[in-house]
């Protein structure tokens, strides 16, 4: 479905029709909806009072910068290698950014929680991949210990002192989640003999839990430490990871691919189990009245799916049911051994059927879907929107946005209604929608990730789209509905994360894989943040000015406490 503006602005509309009931308690990955016990609104006057404003946006570029709409400005807030304490450095290929202030009361002050996905061997480990038919049958030990610290997480004290956010550096809540972290298993039964696992990897997107922890998503886990694959005589075999890590350290493939969560306070952490294993790219958490949750995560990969899972008693992620769409009827499948018989007839327990979700899913009928990456729910409406981002084998090449209502908006529905929201393509100037955040007041955020070796290439599908972007979609205004460019990335960057701080006067951006296609590490594709090194490196910024401030807080959807 090509995009519609005036769809868009009908879907607006609803907000108008008197009151709007807003989510009880709504926060989200990238989603800058206070977190409130109160309800939020636009009422009719609002809607009459709403201020417009010119909203100039870029045109593509191809420039190795970050370049910004009007309006806007940027400081680089920490970069790879960069010391967070005496003994430990950030990351790199920063994904997921979030922020959580110490006091409600100063937005300027808390912890930042920064993902990194994957390394690049060449600048991390020193090692050339492309020299090797099989690399991962020539790295070191040495070498796979670099790889293996720089993958996981950050936590950071950042402070914001005369418009600039600053590391505080040593600060003892300041350390590192990666490869090598003990991590908890939040399950009965233990995964592959041990309740212990070591190491998180492929952190892709996440969210804060209304308890105020850090979730993490465990995303192409397979990289790492290779996959279990069965054939129809169900025997398993080991398929052989990119990077190796599997040679020095017997860890197996089912210890990844989970929703881990972290506590701020002391980073200790726990891999939720009840949440399916798969490439998950994000979670997105919504709590009920009664303190139940419910769950959204998406598996990016080709022809895979989108699961919800509802719990059965507050604030758990361990007790309750995984579900799976099918989207075609609009039907929530739950992935439950004791009530499902083709279930029961193919895997041996509740466990195996979290651990093999893939296969169970599509037992049980599951819809095969373009990718499903980010997830976030409009403040206004309930709605869920989900990125599919392409899906090249079937010649989807620019993906769409999916919009999900539940039935009677309610989120532990089993049944909903799904349609395509936006379609990415020529028309619309952007191409493969992954991350998305909705702002203070409702306008929507969307990151495109075109891959390095694609973008800006005379004969792919994605010339014209030069460098991966920043867009904004107003709710409001003469500019609503419009698809706007506001960043542009550096040379082979995608920007990923963005979080919004809670007084809505900065957003927080990763910019990820800069000069990714760089082959000879003395003539790099790109040498953004430009330091001193002179090399491209990973880094999280801090983005501000007028026109973040403005369309953050000039409509702001109330909320009632
Ligand atoms: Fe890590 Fe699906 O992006
Ligand atoms: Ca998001
Ligand atoms: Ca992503
Ligand atoms: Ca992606």
């Amino acid at each position: 479905m090509s995009y519609n503006r005036r769809k868009f602005i009908s879907f607006m509309g609803k907000a108008g029709l008197g009151t709007v009931v807003m989510p009880q308690f709504l926060i989200s990955c990238g989603s800058t909806a206070t977190p409130t016990n109160g309800f939020g609104q636009i009422s009719k006057e609002k809607l009459s009072t709403l201020k417009a404003f010119d909203l100039m946006g870029l045109s593509a570029t191809n420039k190795d910068d970050l370049v910004l709409a009007n309006g806007l400005d940027y400081h680089t807030v920490i970069k790879w290698g960069d010391k967070i304490s005496d003994t430990d450095t950030f990351g790199f290929n920063n994904d997921f950014t979030c922020f959580i202030p110490f006091d409600d009361n100063n937005p300027k002050d808390g912890l930042l929680w920064v993902n990194h996905e994957y390394v690049n061997p060449l600048y991390v480990s020193d090692f050339d991949a492309k020299k090797y038919e099989n690399p991962s049958e020539h790295r070191t030990k040495e070498q796979v210990d670099k790889e293996m610290y720089d993958v996981g997480g950050t936590i950071v004290r950042i402070k914001e002192e005369n418009g600039a956010w600053k590391v505080v550096e040593n600060d003892p809540h300041n350390r590192r989640i990666n490869g090598k972290t003990p991590i908890s298993v939040n399950w009965d039964s233990p995964i592959k003999g041990k309740s212990t696992i070591i190491g998180t990897n492929s952190n892709c997107s996440g969210c804060i839990t209304p308890w105020k922890t850090f979730l993490t998503c465990e995303e192409n886990y397979d990289g790492f430490f290779g996959e279990t694959e069965y054939d129809e005589a169900k025997v398993a075999t080991h398929r052989n990871s990119y990077y190796g890590w599997e040679n020095f350290y017997n860890y197996p493939p089912e210890h990844y691919g989970w929703v881990v969560e972290v506590d701020p306070k002391d980073g200790t952490a726990q891999k939720h189990i009840a949440l399916g294993r798969f490439a998950h790219e994000c979670c997105t958490l919504y709590e009920l009245e009664d303190k139940r949750v419910v769950a959204y995560t998406a598996d990016d990969k080709n022809d895979e799916h989108l699961y919800k899972f509802i719990s059965s008693k507050p604030g758990s992620l361990k007790k309750g049911t995984l579900y799976v769409a099918d989207t075609i009827n609009g039907i929530w499948l739950a992935l439950d051994w004791k009530t499902q018989a083709v279930l029961k007839s193919n895997f041996k327990d509740q466990t195996e059927v979290l651990i093999r979700a893939r296969e169970a899913a599509k037992l049980l009928g599951a819809t095969a879907l373009n990718r499903p990456e980010d997830i976030e729910i409009d403040p206004v409406t309930g709605n869920i929107f989900v990125t599919l981002t392409n899906n090249k084998p079937k010649g989807d090449y620019h993906g769409s946005i999916l919009k999900i209502e539940e039935n009677n908006g309610a989120f532990d529905a089993l049944s909903f209604k799904a349609e395509t929201y936006l379609a990415g393509g020529d028309e619309n100037g952007f191409s493969c929608p992954d991350n998305l955040a909705f702002d203070m007041s409702g306008n929507l955020w969307i990151t495109t990730d075109m891959s390095g070796s694609s973008m800006n290439k005379e004969d792919k599908p994605y010339m014209s789209f030069k460098n991966n972007s920043l867009f904004v979609i107003p709710r409001f205004g003469a500019d609503a509905g419009k698809i706007i460019r506001v960043v542009s990335a550096p040379t082979d960057a995608e920007l990923t994360g963005p979080w919004f701080s809670p007084d809505g006067k900065t957003l927080f951006l990763s910019v990820q894989h800069p000069g990714e296609q760089t082959v000879d590490k003395n003539n790099p594709t790109s040498t953004w943040p430009f330091d001193a090194d002179n090399i491209p490196k990973p880094a999280v910024v801090a983005i501000t000015g007028d026109l973040i401030e403005k369309m953050n807080l000039l409509n702001r959807i109330e909320v009632n406490s």
